[in-house]
């Protein structure tokens, strides 16, 4: 009998679960829904987060295996165990699988710059290795990964080019010639540009620029990535809208790429998502170590709801929306900008249960302007 009543309850749960509705069949109309995943997950080390990853999400970005740093350690050393893994978890799974991110200025070795004596390459030597680079990575999952961030933040706030190392070494054609080499390396791949704070205008300004002589240069881009680094009152609805539609009106699609929301007091006035950022702890910067307050918890549920409104609003012109994390033990923001904080940005918690701000997002989808 008690066993009976053990099973039965167990039946009546399995089907409760199952009937709960997941974000990937909520928005599949509209557009895919993405997570950053870190190994623990695409290895499946980690099963509950990898099953979570499963049942929620129809499109996966690697957090950071993909990034030069990780993927080409040394000259010519490759390594490709933790990108394979992370390529078969999301062919098994049937997902949209996303290469993150070919050029860069953050997380790309000095080495990457310099010839074996330590100086600087020259322009052909840099485009050399760019070409190695990329044909070498792009290539080797040819037809699998089927969307590539080929530049990540050239742009600068005021919407001027940004002065990285593959700027001064190349010149302002390093953005044009690395599309070219992805494009060379899988004619069918989906190429993206990637960027924060571009709901700001001027930095806006500088990204449609880039976009529109790319264009002109006869390079076809597909969608503009919005990281999506938001918090509770920055980006308005207004100037979310905008954005979406100024980049549609160019001819691409428009994905957000990387969203969280910040909930945390800001360290400083300086709205950005500039990972080498990095500010002193302080107890007053860090208030939620022992959960969050329910009025914010609420907060935070009718701030993604309102996003969603927006996405929803321009669902035919994007194609994904993709978190940057799966649960908020592991996002970024714990560190960033202040290293062992307690974040909250995301839509389930660190058990991996969801939290108010998933139901909101289910809601949302419901809404077809
Ligand atoms: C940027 C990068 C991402 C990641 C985030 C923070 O947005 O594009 O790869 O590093 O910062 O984790």
């Amino acid at each position: 009998m008690k066993t009976v009543t053990i099973i039965s309850a167990a039946l009546t749960l399995a089907a409760h679960l199952s009937a709960q509705p997941t974000l990937k069949d909520a928005f599949k109309d509209d557009f895919l829904i993405g997570a950053a995943l870190n190994p623990g997950q695409f290895t499946e080390a980690n099963p509950s987060e990898g099953d979570l990853v499963k049942q929620q999400f129809s499109s996966i970005t690697p957090e950071n295996c993909l990034k030069w740093e990780n993927v080409h350690p040394a000259p010519g050393k490759y390594n490709f165990y933790l990108p394979d893994r992370y390529v078969e978890f999301g062919v098994n799974n049937h997902m949209f699988i996303i290469g993150h991110t070919l050029i860069w200025h953050n997380q790309t070795p000095d080495w990457v710059f310099q010839d074996d004596q330590g100086k600087p390459l020259t322009r052909d030597a840099l485009l050399a290795r760019m070409h190695d680079h990329i044909a070498t990575v792009v290539g080797r999952y040819r037809g699998r990964i089927q969307g590539w961030d080929v530049v990540n933040e050239a742009v600068n706030e005021d919407g001027t080019m940004r002065e990285s190392k593959w700027r001064k070494i190349i010149g302002p054609d390093f953005i044009l010639k690395a599309y070219q080499y992805a494009h060379e390396a899988d004619p069918a791949a989906e190429l993206y540009y990637n960027e924060y704070s571009l709901e700001n205008p001027n930095k806006r300004a500088g990204a449609v620029r880039l976009i529109t002589e790319l264009q002109a240069q006869g390079v076809k881009i597909t969608a503009i990535g919005l990281q999506g680094h938001y918090n509770l009152d920055w980006p308005s609805e207004d100037q979310l809208s905008d954005t979406i539609a100024t980049f549609a009106h160019l001819g691409v699609k428009v994905n957000i790429t990387e969203l969280d929301i910040n909930v945390l007091p800001s360290a400083s006035q300086n709205m950005t998502a500039d990972v080498s950022l990095k500010y002193r702890a302080a107890a007053k910067l860090n208030p939620y170590t022992n959960g969050l307050p329910a009025t914010l918890q609420q907060a935070l549920a009718a701030r993604y709801a309102t996003l969603f409104g927006v996405f929803m609003q321009h669902r035919h012109s994007m194609e994904r929306v993709t978190f940057w994390g799966v649960t908020d033990g592991n996002s970024w923001l714990n560190d960033w900008p202040i290293p062992g904080r307690t974040n909250y940005p995301l839509l389930f918690d660190r058990a991996g249960q969801p939290k108010p701000a998933f139901a909101a997002v289910l809601a949302a989808a419901q809404a077809k302007p």
